[in-house]
C-alpha cells in the first residue's frame, strides 16, 4: 500500500517499535497495544519487525519479557542498531517519541475524563497513522483530519476504525476546517472540542495556522488546543542538519521555524492562553510507572534516562 505521509510512517514505525520494549510498554493502556497489534498485521511482513501478537494481553497481565517479546535475535539487534542509529543522528529522539506519545495520551485523558469536564468532542488534526482517535472513541465523538490520500490509507489500514472513528479529508492548505467539521452530521457545533496538532504545525504556513486557530476558537469560544511545538533555532547544528535532511528526504515541506513564543503570539491573537506545558518524560512518571535503571537495555535507557531534544515541548491552550 502506498503512503502519501513518509513523515507520519516514520513516527508510527518508531512508536510502534518503542512501545513493545518491556519496560516502556506498561506506560500504555492496553487499547494503544491492540491498535497497534491490529495495524500491524494489516502492514507488509517487512514492517513486522518484532512479534507483537501477545504484547496486548502481555501487558494486561504484567508479563512482558526482555528478549521473549522480539521476534528473533536477527532482528532485535537489527532494530536496535537502527534506534541507536536514529539516536546518534537525532540525539533524545527515542525519548521524545515516546514523550510526546504518553503527554499527549495523558492530557487528553485529564480533559475529558475529570469530573467538570467540558469537553466532548476530540478533533485531531494532521492525524496520520496515530491512535488517539481510536483510543478516546468510547469517550467521546472522535475526528480525525488529513490529506485525503491519508484517510483512505487509514481505512484500509484498519476498516474498524471507520466506524468508531469520524474520518474526514481536509488539506488546511486549501479547505475550511469550519465547512469540513460542520459537514459532518456526527459534529456538534454546540459542545466545545478538544483540538489536537501533535506534529503537524511545522507543515503548515503560519498565515493558514493563523486561519486554523481562528476557526477554532469561532467554532466554539470554549474550545482547547494541545499541540506538540518543535523549535529547530535550538537543535544542535549536528542534529538541525539531520532532521531538515530526514525530512526533504520524504519529500515532504518544513515551513518556516517558528519559536515557543511565535506560537504563544499566534494562539494570543486568536484568543487561546497557554494553560500548561511539558519538556520532558520525568515529569510524567509516578512512583508506578518509574522504571527500575538496572533493568533497562541500552534502548530503554535512551528513551527512559536521556534528556529530550531541545526545543521541544507539549503546549495546552484553552
Ligand atoms: C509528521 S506527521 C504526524 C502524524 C501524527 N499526528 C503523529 O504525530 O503521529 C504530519 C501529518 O500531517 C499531515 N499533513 C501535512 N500537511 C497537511 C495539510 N496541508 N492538511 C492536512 N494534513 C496535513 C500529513 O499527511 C501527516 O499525516
Amino acid at each position: 500500500m502506498f503512503i502519501a505521509s513518509k513523515t507520519a510512517f516514520n513516527v508510527y514505525s518508531k512508536f510502534n517499535t518503542l512501545r513493545k520494549y518491556p519496560e516502556i510498554a506498561p506506560l500504555f493502556p492496553t487499547k494503544l497495544h491492540a491498535y497497534y497489534d491490529q495495524t500491524e498485521r494489516n502492514l507488509s511482513r517487512f514492517g513486522r519487525l518484532m512479534n507483537s501478537d501477545e504484547i496486548t494481553e502481555k501487558v494486561k497481565i504484567g508479563g512482558v519479557q526482555d528478549g521473549k517479546s522480539l521476534k528473533n535475535h536477527w532482528n532485535a539487534a537489527w532494530i536496535s542498531y537502527m534506534l541507536q542509529l536514529d539516536d546518534w543522528l537525532l540525539k533524545g529522539d527515542l525519548h521524545h517519541i515516546i514523550f510526546r506519545k504518553l503527554a499527549l495520551q495523558r492530557a487528553i485523558h485529564a480533559r475529558l475524563m475529570n469530573a467538570h469536564a467540558t469537553i466532548k468532542q476530540l478533533v485531531i488534526l494532521g492525524s496520520g497513522l496515530d491512535h488517539l482517535g481510536w483510543l478516546f472513541s468510547d469517550k467521546c465523538t472522535s475526528f480525525e483530519l488529513d490529506i485525503e490520500p491519508m484517510i483512505s490509507y487509514k481505512m484500509k489500514l484498519l476498516p474498524t476504525l471507520n466506524q468508531k472513528v469520524h474520518l474526514i479529508d481536509f488539506d488546511a492548505m486549501n479547505d475550511s476546517l469550519e465547512q469540513s467539521l460542520t459537514l459532518d452530521s456526527a459534529f456538534n457545533s454546540s459542545e466545545a472540542c478538544l483540538f489536537i496538532t501533535e506534529g503537524f504545525i511545522d507543515y503548515i504556513p503560519r498565515k493558514n495556522l493563523q486561519s486554523l486557530l481562528s476557526q477554532i476558537k469561532r467554532l466554539h469560544p470554549e474550545n482547547e488546543w494541545i499541540s506538540t511545538h518543535f523549535d529547530r533555532s535550538l537543535l544542535s547544528s549536528k542534529q538541525r542538519f539531520f532532521f531538515e535532511l530526514g525530512v526533504q528526504i520524504t519529500g515532504e515541506q518544513l515551513q518556516t521555524n517558528l519559536t515557543k513564543e511565535h506560537i504563544i503570539s499566534i494562539g494570543c491573537n486568536n484568543g487561546f492562553v497557554l494553560v500548561h506545558e511539558w519538556a520532558g518524560l520525568p515529569e510524567l512518571l509516578d512512583k508506578q510507572t518509574i522504571p527500575i535503571n538496572s533493568k533497562l537495555n541500552a534502548i530503554e535507557k535512551k528513551v527512559l534516562n536521556r534528556k529530550n531534544m531541545n526545543g521541544c515541548t507539549i503546549m495546552h491552550f484553552k
